[in-house]
């Protein structure tokens, strides 16, 4: 989980990193609820309202979706289907999943995901991330019609992506990785310029952003600030993590009682959109320097 500040150049240190590229996804939520891991429930319902107004204001039957930073693809998954998030957490509880190869835990997982597909909803998703073995299970389960295992921080995208790319409406993104990786951001959002998509992201309290707000205000993106409380990303491990999560958020102005002194870390959404679409604001304020 990438919830720590990391410079560009740095490799940012999680401790949830053992478990990011696994062949399968039970090792990741399994911990996830382990750690009360609440984002993509709160993250999951904003980008599902936010795809209907882009629907809306451009008229379009069905988009085209990037998960950026996916992993195994929880912000795909409970978009496209009928299910929660503790729906997917609950369900690899089951002991029938202990004993299960990976080639197992996908064909089911590709049954259950195809018996609650959202019914109506035809938007294509693709994943990107570095964890190639994450992204392959997204695609055998059906949670993605592609993925592309490319570092976009690093490099530009490869051709096939770059041509997606060009038909993306709509960037989603939740785990607080946007705004550590503003060179992938940029480099999403060029390739996508004529596309001109939506963004939504689910940056911590107290994470440095003005590096991808500036990437998206570059863009041509006005950033809010989505009008709701914060939310509960995930228990801190530790009092020390606990402890530098306050000092972060008090320095970027926040408040932290009743929110990061109950004992998580807390996460907002922010959306950015084309100024002329960003006419009926959804956020309580807009960042200055946006826009
Ligand atoms: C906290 S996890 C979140 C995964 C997923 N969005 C979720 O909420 O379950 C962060 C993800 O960022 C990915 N990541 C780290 N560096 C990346 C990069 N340069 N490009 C794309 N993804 C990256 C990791 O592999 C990991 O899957």
């Amino acid at each position: 989980m990438i919830e720590n500040e990391g410079s560009s150049e740095k490799r940012i240190v999680t401790i949830f990193d053992d478990i990011y590229n696994l062949p399968d996804c039970r090792d990741y939520f399994r911990a996830m609820y382990g750690a009360g891991f609440r984002t993509a429930h709160h993250a999951a319902n904003a980008f599902r309202g936010v795809r209907d107004d882009l629907a809306r204001t451009r008229d379009l039957e069905s988009l085209n979706i990037l998960d950026f930073a996916s992993g195994y693809g929880i912000a795909a998954a409970l978009m496209r289907h009928d299910l929660t998030l503790d729906d997917v957490l609950e369900r690899y509880r089951d002991p029938e999943f202990d004993a299960a190869t990976p080639g197992e835990v996908m064909a089911r997982d590709r049954e259950w995901y195809a018996a609650h597909r959202r019914a109506g909803n035809n938007d294509r998703f693709v994943g990107i991330d570095i964890a190639d073995l994450a992204l392959r299970y997204g695609v055998e389960a059906g949670v993605f019609d592609a993925a592309y295992a490319e570092n976009l921080q690093a490099a530009d995208p490869g051709e096939e992506l770059r041509a997606w790319l060009a038909e993306c409406d709509l960037v989603v993104e939740c785990g607080s990785v946007a705004h550590m990786l503003p060179d992938a951001l940029d480099r999403v959002l060029g390739a996508a310029a004529g596309r001109r998509p939506w963004v939504i992201t689910a940056p911590i309290r107290g994470n440095d952003t003005a590096a991808a707000i500036k990437v998206m205000h570059d863009h041509g993106l006005l950033v809010e600030v989505l009008d709701m409380p914060p939310f509960r990303h995930r228990r801190f491990a530790d009092a020390q993590e606990q402890a530098r999560a306050i000092a972060n958020a008090q320095a970027r102005g926040h408040v932290t009682d009743g929110v990061e002194s109950t004992g998580y870390f807390h996460a907002q959404l922010y959306l950015g959109r084309p100024e002329d679409e960003a006419t009926a604001p959804r956020g309580r304020r807009v960042i200055p320097g946006s826009g």
